[in-house]
């Protein structure tokens, strides 16, 4: 169990942050916490020197001064600054760590970080204390004056705190400029109510902030201490455990295994790592369900996030319209071929893929062609969960029993299945029989990945929506899994020169932060649904949600994160990554095919023999389950274990993912028998 972390914010500098740090310490201390606290960074500290702030939170929790602070800088500046001037820089990762550890270490049942001045301090040229604080997941306390000025400097640093999704405890207020008391309650009241936060005490005037008893004793006096108690008990995951078990049936989970279980409960995240109520962090291998693009937690999303939720969460998208929506619409046909000119909003991936065969079909319809009412889909294909998405995916273990629900396609055998030459045949020979009645044909460009992470050229592709658009269909390519980088390119069919009639977008199109999804169209077919009222072509179709303002401000600030942040470059050097480690698991006896299209994976496993192994042995999902033991995230496919992690995801990150997956895999060969090598 991790000790509860609580940071230390200042309105501004000499606010009197660390007398607060150190009576606050010092009160808990008396109360026998386990209390550690220290200075993050201490600048104009002499060399060898730990400094006087370091020095009074040592005597207050009876620590060694060099214990706490973790930095140092000669120079009386801002941590960057300072550090720029003595030609270093502030390790903020090395800071990351070690209050981390810190939290984690026997006995501390508190730990205390104070920050450096207040929460937009610059500690690198692209960090901040805010971004670091945040890294933590600690919750903030903001130390403010009492005098004039301070209601507007707190309330500033409560916004920006909020902006970045923070958690606040609450405000302290020092007064160490000894104003008449009316004037500190005045501006205590008015910080409270204007920002919706407990004033949790005021600190008054000390006339020897270093005699550390009297400033323990003022401290509980005047400070409510319950609210910075250690944190009430592992009974926060226990609760969450025993809610779900009694109340939630879970997407594609099979509850008899969830019932037996272990469960996983995730609070938060950063980068490409998942936390877990115990303060455990899991490598995110998936992305969150190949979501994830630039990391949970990303600083430039949350702000993005907040900055919309502050104005409006949701206006419909039905007879109105936006900002977010207007021009996330624009920014992203600018980067599709320029045919796709129109986009339409949904949540999931599914539904977009409802609205793509719908709009098909009508489109064909309204342009003179009603007998054109099939569709032709990829065997082993995968279009998510709703219906019409479900008739055009089928899969036969998956969808017994649904028949009512579902219609009839024509289904053409993949590459993997037959070979190239015979998978464009059988298309061709599709086409040619019932051609003058197909719709669209629906592909997944590049590569299928739920059916097993399958990958296909991409002279397949072109040749495959050749044949169709030869034969008067529309093509209808589903990047839901592939778009936003998956594969080496934005999307898939701008790396295989492919430019379809109807495009589905998904997952990674908030970043992987909120449900949003896209169907986007050419004019020509939008054209055909432009027509008077009594002809009724209006496109029937909507959600509740579509649209919503939040995910696409989401999603506008992570398509500039592509630009800004080489987000590209780093998913194919990723994937480049991935493919020498995996080399791996390529000899291993136990591993049939390691399959790969940019950072999608998947690692098949069979018997040594080489065939496929009997299902119910579930050695995918044991080799998932050894994965998270070594605290890395990975999820079956049947017996084809999936790697697609965040695009951000580092080197080191990515071995320890592929090193773990490989430690997993032999692990379960080792102990199953049907698996093991002979
Ligand atoms: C190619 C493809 N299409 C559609 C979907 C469905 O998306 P969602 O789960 O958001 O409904 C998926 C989901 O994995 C997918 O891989």
């Amino acid at each position: 169990m991790s000790a509860r972390l609580i940071a230390v914010a200042g309105t501004g500098t000499g606010v009197g942050k660390t007398v607060v740090t150190a009576g606050l310490a010092a009160a808990l201390h008396r109360r026998g916490v386990g209390v550690r606290a220290l200075k993050l960074v201490a600048t104009g500290v002499a060399p060898g020197d730990a400094g006087a702030d370091a020095a009074l939170i040592g005597r207050a929790t009876g620590a060694r001064a060099s214990d706490c602070v973790l930095e140092t800088y000669r120079t009386a500046r801002s941590p960057f600054a300072a550090a720029t001037a003595e030609g270093r820089s502030v390790d903020v990762e090395a800071l990351l760590a070690r209050v981390r550890a810190l939290t984690r270490e026997r006995g501390h049942e508190v730990v205390i970080v104070e920050g450096t001045g207040g929460l937009l301090v610059p500690l690198t040229a692209s960090a901040t204390v805010r971004d670091l604080l945040r890294s933590l997941d600690a919750e903030v306390l903001i130390v403010a004056r009492t005098d004039l000025g301070t209601v507007n400097h707190t309330a500033l640093s409560v916004e920006a705190a909020r902006n970045a999704g923070i958690r606040l405890l609450g405000v302290v207020m020092s007064d160490a400029s000894g104003v008449e008391a009316g004037l500190a309650a005045e501006n205590a009241g008015q910080i409270a109510a204007q920002c919706d936060i407990p004033v949790l005490g005021v600190l008054p005037r000390l006339a020897d902030p270093e005699d550390v008893e009297r400033l323990a004793g003022i401290v509980a006096a005047t400070i409510d201490l319950a609210a910075f108690m250690p944190s009430a008990s592992p009974v926060a995951g226990a609760t969450v455990v025993a809610s779900d078990r009694a109340h939630v049936w879970h997407p594609f989970t099979q509850t008899m295994e969830w019932r037996d279980e272990d469960p996983l409960v995730i609070r938060s995240g950063e980068g490409c790592w998942l936390v877990d109520v115990n303060g455990d962090r899991y490598l995110d291998g998936i992305a969150s369900l190949w979501a994830n693009v630039h990391g949970h937690a990303h600083p430039v999303l949350d702000r993005a996030l907040h900055s919309q939720a502050g104005r409006i969460a949701h206006s419909t998208f039905l007879g109105q319209t936006h900002e977010p929506g207007a021009l996330l619409a624009a920014e992203l046909c600018a980067r599709l071929p320029p045919e796709l000119t129109r986009v339409f909003y949904s949540e999931a991936g599914a539904a977009a893929v409802e609205v793509a065969l719908r709009v098909a079909l009508l489109a064909q319809r309204y342009g003179g062609h009603p007998e054109r009412n099939r569709f032709v889909s990829l065997a082993d294909g995968y279009h998510g969960d709703t219906a019409a998405a479900v008739s055009v995916g089928r899969s036969a273990p998956f969808h017994r029993g649904l028949d009512p629900l579902l219609f009839d396609v024509l289904r053409v055998p993949p590459p993997h299945l037959v070979g190239e030459a015979a998978a464009l045949a059988h298309a061709s020979d599709v086409f040619a029989r019932d051609g003058a009645h197909i719709a669209a044909l629906v592909v997944e460009p590049r590569i299928q990945g739920a059916a097993g992470m399958w990958p296909h050229s991409d002279a397949y592709l072109r040749h495959v929506t050749g044949i169709a658009r030869s034969h008067g269909a529309l093509v209808i390519c589903d990047e839901v899994a592939t778009g936003f980088g998956r594969t080496g390119d934005l999307f898939a069919i701008g790396g295989a020169g492919v430019s379809p009639d109807i495009l589905v977008l998904g997952k990674g199109l908030s970043g992987g932060y909120l449900p949003l999804s896209a169907t986007v169209v050419t004019e020509a077919i939008y054209d055909v649904f432009t027509a008077p009222y009594e002809e009724h072509r209006t496109l029937y179709y909507g959600h509740t949600y579509s649209g919503n303002p939040i995910a696409c401000a989401v999603a506008r600030a992570s398509l500039q994160l592509f630009d800004d942040a080489d987000t590209l470059d780093r998913g194919r050097r990723l994937a480049s990554r991935l493919s020498a480690t995996l080399q791996q698991l390529v000899g291993l006896a136990v591993v049939r095919e390691v399959r790969q299209r940019g950072v999608m994976v998947g690692i098949e496993l069979g018997n040594p023999a080489g065939d496929a192994l009997d299902p119910a042995l579930r050695a995918g999902r044991r080799v998932t389950l050894a994965a998270r033991r070594r605290h890395v995230i990975v999820r079956p496919l049947g017996d084809v274990v999936v790697l697609n992690p965040p695009l951000v995801m580092s080197e080191a990150e990515a071995d320890m993912l592929v090193g773990a997956v490989a430690e997993s895999v032999i692990e379960v060969a080792a102990s199953v028998q049907e698996l093991v090598p002979v």
